[in-house]
């Protein structure tokens, strides 16, 4: 890793639906007085993963009232088919799972299209190697450090090997793309992450359990 890439302030992106839902616009508020990067928006769909979440309506909602970077997680079993609607809905990165789609580089080239960031995550299990060919064409590749569908999970380290991986690959490839982890991420094991070349966490647990989120965040920067 080059010296600059060491020197990069870690990204953390609070993920909503770990925090208050019964008062939502004051915990957007209270992340964007935090010091976080942007907001992890978790949809799911009690399909792909056992949860329902929060979903399009909600997104729309928190799109009119603040400017923050809003992230999209998409843990859908059809990402073909829905992926669009959460880009008009507010998006401004959308990513969905490897493991649910027939089309990526057409999702990729279609998010691009629109002006926004296309994300692609893996499960825990799912090689890099699934997404050789995406990478020149992602923005950002998010390593579920869990098995995604519920927050205050533990951080699984077995993807740490696969987090150097895709550094060395990218860094041999000359290629842009952003390192996210998702799962389990807090003050204990953000500095390996970035050693091994990580640049944005998501973090629930590691935000709302504290009451002060710019505590939280700072913690992890
Ligand atoms: C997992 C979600 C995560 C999760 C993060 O299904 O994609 O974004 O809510 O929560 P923590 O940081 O508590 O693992
Ligand atoms: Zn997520």
């Amino acid at each position: 890793m080059s010296k600059n890439e060491k020197e990069k302030t870690l990204k953390v992106f609070p993920s909503i639906a770990a925090g208050n839902l019964m008062h939502i616009e004051h915990e957007v508020r209270k992340i964007e007085l935090s010091g976080a990067d942007g907001l992890h928006f978790d949809a799911m769909d009690g399909h792909f993963v056992p949860l329902l979440t929060i979903g399009i309506p909600l997104l729309e909602q928190i799109r009119k009232i603040t400017s923050m970077h809003i992230d999209v997680h998409i843990m859908v079993s059809n990402p073909d088919q829905v992926f669009l609607d959460y880009v008009h809905a507010g998006a401004d990165t959308l990513c969905f799972h490897i493991e649910a789609t027939v089309h990526a580089h057409k999702i990729c080239a279609k998010i691009k299209e629109k002006g926004k960031r296309a994300g692609v995550a893996l499960n825990p299990a799912t090689h890099w190697h699934d997404i050789e060919y995406l990478l020149a064409d992602v923005d950002l590749v998010t390593v579920m450090a869990v098995n995604p569908g519920f927050s205050h999970q533990h951080h699984l380290p077995l993807v740490h090997k696969k987090i150097k991986e895709l550094a060395k690959f990218r860094s041999a490839n000359g290629l842009g793309f952003e390192i996210q982890v998702d799962g389990g991420v807090n003050p204990e094991n953000v500095a390996l992450l970035k050693s091994l070349g990580v640049d944005s966490v998501v973090a629930g647990g590691a935000i709302f359990k504290h009451k002060d989120y710019s505590h939280a965040v700072a913690l992890l920067k």
